[in-house]
């Protein structure tokens, strides 16, 4: 079974309609993309698979349950984690701190009671601390445990927004955009990194991403959106040379497809 499906998803802004008769299935280890140009509904299509917008026809089901009417929670606990092309950290909370409250939101201690609360608390706290922890080691982020979330540099914020979603121990993993305004060292890492979160941690991973040699060196499969529409998909040699897709997309950015 299928740990996300859209089926036929499409939604209405007024007169725009900003995502039409889209679908996609991801199922455990799938590492998928959907790229396309500026405006061409992909954050919208997270927004949906999030629970953020309620797609106004066609059916989301997380792990085969159908989650129309569900509020964004109820994705998140059906296994459903996202980043946010706009950074969203806890800037004045420590690294480790942003980490921790994501995982608290697994468990049923709320973690600022576990700061002032002793016995049962203290060894739930440690353990969140300790996996916390590890999750900061596998993203090389341990050393920064106690800087504030905005003094970090930008790819260090972008990897922690990973790391909270991670944090969440969701089965899928939306990311929308995670190498923008990496420098190329932080891309190459950015790469390794959602490698493993798909090989190590057997996550199913979706990113969006206006990177073509990323996209291409690690999605299995690729949807290509423009205006709304899917207007080409299949795997990366497929859809480099698409017509359609070097039209709408990639013949716009040849140079930074060769350049990258
Ligand atoms: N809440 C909303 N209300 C009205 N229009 C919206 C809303 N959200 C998105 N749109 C519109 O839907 C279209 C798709 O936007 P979206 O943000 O999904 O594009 P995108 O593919 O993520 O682009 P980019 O690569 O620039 O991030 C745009 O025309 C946008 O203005
Ligand atoms: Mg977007």
């Amino acid at each position: 079974m299928s740990v996300l499906k859209a089926d036929h998803i499409s939604i209405q802004f007024g007169g725009l309609r900003a995502v039409n008769d889209f679908s996609i299935e991801l199922n455990q280890r799938d590492l998928f993309a959907i790229i396309g140009p500026n405006g061409a509904g992909k954050t919208t299509v997270f927004n949906m698979l999030t629970g953020l917008y309620q797609p106004t026809e066609g059916t989301i089901y997380v792990n085969g349950k159908p989650m129309n009417g569900c509020a964004p929670h109820e994705f998140a606990d059906a296994g459903l984690a996202r980043t946010f092309q706009n950074i969203r950290l806890f800037g004045n909370a420590t690294v480790l701190d942003n980490v921790k409250m994501a995982h608290t939101y697994k468990t049923k201690y709320n973690f600022f009671n576990m700061l002032t609360r002793t016995g049962n608390y203290h060894s739930e706290e440690k353990r969140i601390t300790e996996e916390s922890m590890h999750l900061l080691e596998v993203f090389e982020l341990q050393d920064k445990k106690d800087f504030f979330a905005r003094n970090l540099p930008y790819g260090e914020q972008r990897k922690l927004e990973i790391v909270r979603a991670l944090a969440t121990e969701p089965q899928v993993i939306l990311l929308d955009e995670p190498a923008a305004g990496m420098n190329p060292n932080e891309i190459d890492n950015v790469i390794s990194l959602i490698r493993r979160i798909r090989d190590d941690l057997g996550k199913a991973v979706l990113i969006i991403e206006h990177h073509m040699k990323m996209v291409m060196e690690i999605a299995e499969y690729i949807k290509v959106l423009d205006f709304g529409e899917t207007i080409s998909e299949g795997k990366p040699e497929y859809v480099q040379q698409d017509p359609k897709v070097i039209e709408s997309y990639l013949g716009r950015r040849a140079n930074d497809f060769r350049s990258k």
